[in-house]
């Protein structure tokens, strides 16, 4: 196909923006997929810092990972105090960070992202950016949360203003039953 799902396209995104070296944002760890994903993608010289408000996403990333990524750092907290945690001279260097939204697969399903703290993380994270970074957004809206957390992200992200950040939705139009899509949010570079 060439038209590409959304998990291989917010991937190719963050291939773009993020390079060898570079220090990059799991902003939603569970199992660690895309933990492990930045890992290999910013190598032995970057940084990865991921976040997780559940213990047993922590102990299944760890599990994933094994002792051969020292330069992950696994952080039991929200997103929203992502800048408690970030090295101060890590300020303005980030080069991607990705959320897949939602709740954890196999997880318990009440523990879900939420608007107001998703919101939060975003705005630091354009402050903590490098020029030129991305943040990638995969919504999952086929569950209630999932639904009001797209509408007020997606009013958040219309507002966001174009002389600082480039706005990208993509997303199929004719599949059935509420799939996930991709916002993908450019600092523009000054
Ligand atoms: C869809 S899952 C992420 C899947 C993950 N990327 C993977 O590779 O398996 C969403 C995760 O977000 C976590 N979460 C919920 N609220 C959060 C918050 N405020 N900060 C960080 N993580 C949060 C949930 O605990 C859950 O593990």
């Amino acid at each position: 196909m060439i038209l590409k799902r959304m998990l291989p396209f917010s991937k190719e995104l963050l291939e773009r923006a993020c390079q060898k070296g570079d220090i990059v944002i799991d902003a939603t760890m569970g199992n660690g997929h895309d933990t492990l994903y930045l890992a290999d993608l910013v190598g032995t010289d970057g940084q990865v810092f991921a976040f997780d408000v559940q213990e047993e996403a922590l102990q299944q990333t760890s599990k994933r990972l094994g002792d051969q990524y020292p330069y992950v750092h696994l952080i039991h907290d929200g997103h929203e105090k992502l800048a408690d945690h970030l090295p101060k001279d890590a300020y303005g260097q980030i080069a991607g960070a990705v959320f897949n939204l939602g709740y954890l697969p196999g997880g318990d399903k009440a523990v879900t992202t939420q608007a107001h703290t998703t919101i939060e993380a975003i705005k630091q994270l354009l402050e903590w950016l490098k020029p030129g970074g991305l943040i990638v957004l995969v919504i999952y809206h086929g569950h209630p949360e999932g639904k009001r957390e797209k509408e007020v992200l997606l009013d958040y992200c219309r507002s966001l203003p174009h002389e600082e950040v480039q706005v990208l939705s993509y997303q199929y139009m004719n599949i059935q039953n509420d799939p996930p899509f991709v916002v993908a949010i450019e600092k523009k570079l000054k």
